[in-house]
């Protein structure tokens, strides 16, 4: 058995790691076929391996003897996010996902629907015909506020401000340094950018901290998830619920990984929209037809499959976790392939869901695909949004709950269109972004449009 094929020697090595640092999925579906399913190459000491069989990738994200951590770049993010469930591993993580997934079921979260579609109709109705928007940045706001009410139960007044712009400037270092030959220091070395760093975590410290220790103190409870972990206890150590700190990182996790993922799919699927006018108007018929004139409850979800299939096909197009990472902690047989302990071992959603192998007409915006059977046969890892296995996105159910009623909100109202023709490219930031935002023009549903639609379905 041996290490996988890929790149051999330092040009064609340094060519490769330059295009994957400028479009890391692109380049490595250009591996991944031109190796036939998986690629190796060593960088600077490091071994990369590039998995592009769903096969070897489930036994990777299923994990079955405990071999895979999260790989170097995720476990980075960890200045930020403490222990939390995104960054722990082992004993720490197991307990915390059972304290933490009972919060976050579909029967739990439909207490944040109302919430969610108060918070997009304000979003909404601020918006008047021909306005331009900065859509990215909107569903970033409006994303934000969301995850705000539902820890918290409340505003955070100015905090959420500060701790929004603090947690962007956090991400935004943290993407140049990976991004960089300055992953290659250790983690002392104080690039400005690190130092940066320091200073926003002390301030979404700051606020995060004086929340929980107030709600803590005041022993006031409701529906928030602060609360429900407040109160979480294992039933193998009843007594023993989260420390300060450790509800500190599990809040700011939450914040991070329930906001920018959300944000990033729903700018996406407004672009799509704006560029499918014809798929708009089937979209704006189902919300007619299954809200009239009233706000969109948790109820009407399945009464609103076309919504979810616009969704789950933009987010095939443009999955916002583009890449997800692990690392094994001793040597692993990987199928034909012999992995050494400490690779770093990549998965590109982006990859598979782009890949010609599993999907027909790769490139096409088609949400049909999710309705008319031709994406049952899939192989379990061909589409993998929200990952897979033991560590599979814990809040994969609020993300979809949100994301329909966010559009669904939206499209009752309005309608976008482009502002340029040329085309929005992609950011492979930490997660996938339109790169310089989205510039989209607001357009009302107009009286005469409400009627067209209603024509088309008599
Ligand atoms: C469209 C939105 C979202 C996408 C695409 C997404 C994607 C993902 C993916 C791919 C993972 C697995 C990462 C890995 O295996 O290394 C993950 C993990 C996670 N996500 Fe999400 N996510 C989304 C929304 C959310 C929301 C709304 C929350 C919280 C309310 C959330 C919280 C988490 C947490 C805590 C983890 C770590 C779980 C663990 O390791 O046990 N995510 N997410």
């Amino acid at each position: 058995m041996s290490f996988p094929p890929g790149p051999r020697g330092v040009i064609e090595v340094a060519r490769a790691f330059h295009s994957f640092t400028r479009e890391p999925p692109a380049a490595m579906m250009r591996l991944i076929q031109h190796y036939r399913g998986t690629a190796g190459f060593n960088m600077a000491g490091e071994r990369i391996v590039f998995l592009g069989d769903p096969e070897l990738i489930a036994e990777v994200l299923l994990d079955k003897d405990g071999v895979f951590v999260k790989d170097r770049v995720t476990r980075g993010l960890s200045s930020l996010l403490g222990q939390g469930l995104l960054t722990s591993e082992g004993d720490l993580w197991r307990r915390q996902r059972k304290l933490i997934a009972p919060s976050l079921t579909k029967k739990h979260i439909a207490l944040y629907a109302d919430s969610m579609v108060r918070l997009a109709e304000k979003y909404a109705s601020s918006l008047g015909d021909g306005q331009e928007r900065d859509v990215a940045a909107d569903m970033s706001a409006a994303t934000l506020e969301m995850v705000v009410d539902t820890l918290f139960g409340t505003s955070l007044g100015g905090g959420q401000e500060r701790v929004g712009r603090a947690i962007d400037s956090v991400m935004e270092d943290f993407q140049e340094i990976i991004q960089t030959w300055r992953r290659a220091f250790p983690e002392w070395v104080p690039f400005a950018a690190r130092r940066r760093t320091q200073r926003m975590v002390a301030e979404i410290d700051e606020v995060v901290l004086r929340v929980v220790r107030e709600r803590r103190a005041s022993g006031a409870r409701g529906d928030d998830l602060l609360s429900r972990l407040l109160v979480a206890r294992d039933e193998a150590d009843p007594t023993g619920g989260m420390d300060d700190r450790q509800l500190r990182d599990e809040v700011v996790t939450l914040f991070i990984a329930g906001h920018e993922t959300t944000a990033n799919a729903l700018a996406w699927t407004l672009l799509l929209l704006a560029e499918h006018p014809e798929l708009d108007a089937r979209l704006f018929d189902e919300v007619r037809r299954v809200l009239g004139d009233r706000a969109a409850t948790v109820e009407d979800l399945p009464a609103l499959p076309f919504t979810e299939a616009v969704l789950k096909e933009s987010m095939r197009l443009y999955p916002p976790a583009h890449i997800i990472g692990r690392e094994p902690l001793r040597d692993v047989k990987l199928g034909a392939w012999s992995i050494p302990a400490g690779a770093t071992v990549l998965i590109s959603p982006w990859a598979l869901h782009h890949d010609p192998r599993f999907w027909d007409d790769p490139e096409a915006f088609r949400p049909d695909r999710w309705t008319d059977g031709s994406t049952a046969d899939l192989p379990r890892y061909a589409y993998m949004p929200f990952g897979g296995g033991p560590r599979i996105c814990v809040g994969n159910h609020f993300a979809m709950m949100e994301a329909v009623l966010v559009l669904a909100t939206i499209v009752r109202r309005v309608r976008f269109e482009r502002i340029s023709r040329a085309p929005v490219r992609s950011q492979f930031a930490i997660t996938l972004r339109p790169e310089g935002g989205l510039a989209l023009r607001v357009r009302s549903r107009s009286n005469a449009s409400r009627g067209r639609s209603a024509a088309r379905r008599s």
